[in-house]
């Protein structure tokens, strides 16, 4: 068997074997497989596709690419949640207190931002002190003793996705179902949960811009993690606005406080409260959804999912003053208001817009090495279905730079205002 026979093979339209995805990956990894000849492939992949065992398999032999953790001996069933990425997605920061106040416990690992995507990892570093890198066993202890861990992928924790993304991000071979599915489970199937909660996000912010490209991703992924025996679920839901209020670093942790408080924008609350009753329900800590909604109502009411961040934040070493005090977090020199022209309804934000301008803003990297600015980026004042009248403020930007009038102008254009009143009524799937 070669590399050349393989790429041959995916490029006429074939099946590939369990055998030469097994070549591929392990002399990949080792470097016997080389960038060009795995470009290939890929872009081979990205056209002509794969089957659903074909997917299963690549998945797989990614997971075993590299360690794979053992957390079994952490009590109880550990839950985990990822989202494909979006823009203003800070659902795992206010989740994971949420369940964990509830008994679950949450074993995550997170990625960085890139492009007008946001990362958890940076949201969690505009926190002083704040450590996202653990060793195994701080992570395991946190987990048992906090409810929950946070933590970024270790270097030798499936070292094929990390190659594999990294050149893919490059070769114009990200939005492809079977490369993005197998990228996102064999990371979660490598990283010890027991049940697996996806996000599967899509529309103008997305990767799969479509309802049926994300149902189809949704659905590829939960059947290799039940081939695999674990729990896993999906969500299907929009990313046609930003979700909540705010987008870019410190300002998204001030919306997370926000939220824990009690307080906060509808549909951020709304799909944290739909999430968290699925793993609550996962974990088998309740029967059904209902009932663990109410639980989760009842500790962003008295205060106890808040509590729990807090001692999430403490436990990683972060300051917990700028958690207990929000106001010490540090403010863009400029703050610029942008205002509508018209009045109307609001019919569409543009998240693609608002994620590319947060980043240009200063909120996020377009190379990996670049540094973020943890106080850029934009607080939306209008969300889909508002009433706006002319000369209402519609956002505000945040940055450090100077300059910034073509990205205030291109904000602007990210508002989509309508004569008519717009109702905005878009329902979450669930797929299991
Ligand atoms: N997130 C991942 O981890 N991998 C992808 O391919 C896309 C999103």
């Amino acid at each position: 068997m070669d590399i050349i026979e393989i790429i041959e093979h995916k490029r006429d339209g074939l099946a590939l074997t369990d055998e030469e995805i097994h070549y591929f990956i392990k002399n990949y990894v080792s470097g016997e497989v080389k960038e060009y000849q795995a470009s290939a492939l890929l872009m081979a992949i990205y056209l002509r596709g794969m089957n659903d065992h074909e997917t299963a398999t690549l998945t797989d032999e990614m997971r075993k690419s590299g360690d794979v953790f053992d957390l079994s001996d952490i009590p109880g069933l550990l839950v985990d949640k990822h989202s494909t990425g979006g823009v203003g997605d800070k659902v795992s920061l206010i989740l994971g207190p949420m369940v964990a106040s509830c008994g679950a416990r949450l074993a995550k690992m997170s990625g960085r931002g890139l492009g007008h995507t946001g990362g958890t990892l940076d949201k969690l570093e505009s926190i002083p002190g704040m450590r996202v890198i653990l060793s195994e066993e701080e992570f395991k202890k946190q987990v048992t003793n906090v409810g929950m861990a946070i933590i970024g992928q270790n270097e030798r924790l499936d070292p094929a996705d990390k190659k594999l993304y990294a050149l893919r991000d490059v070769t114009a071979t990200i939005g492809s179902i079977p490369l993005i599915a197998s990228s996102i489970m064999s990371k979660k199937l490598a990283s010890g949960a027991d049940c697996i909660l996806l996000d599967v996000k899509y529309g103008s912010g997305a990767f799969m811009k479509t309802l049926e490209d994300a149902e189809r991703l949704a659905l590829t992924m939960v059947n290799i993690g039940r081939k695999l025996g674990k729990n896993v679920k999906a969500e299907v839901t929009d990313m046609d606005q930003p979700l909540g209020m705010a987008v870019g670093n410190n300002l998204e942790i001030k919306e997370v406080i926000d939220i824990l408080k009690g307080r906060g924008s509808e549909d951020l609350r709304n799909l944290c409260l739909d999430s968290g009753s699925v793993m609550l329900v996962q974990a088998k800590l309740y029967e059904d959804e209902e009932e663990a909604r109410k639980a989760l109502i009842k500790n962003l009411d008295n205060g106890k999912a808040f509590e729990k961040f807090v001692e999430f934040v403490k436990a990683q070493g972060g300051d917990t003053n700028y958690i207990l005090h929000p106001e010490k977090f540090e403010v863009a020199k400029h703050i610029i208001p942008i205002y509508s022209s018209k009045a109307g309804y609001v019919n569409r934000i543009d998240a693609l817009i608002i994620g590319v301008s947060s980043m240009h803003l200063g909120g996020g990297r377009e190379k990996l090495d670049d540094v973020i600015d943890m106080s850029a980026g934009i607080v939306l004042n209008k969300k889909v279905g508002d009433e706006v009248k002319e000369g209402e403020l519609l956002a505000t930007l945040y940055t450090n730079k100077e300059n910034t009038e073509e990205i205030e102008a291109k904000v602007v254009t990210a508002f989509d205002i309508s004569v008519h009143k717009v109702i905005k009524k878009k329902e979450n799937l669930l797929i299991q």
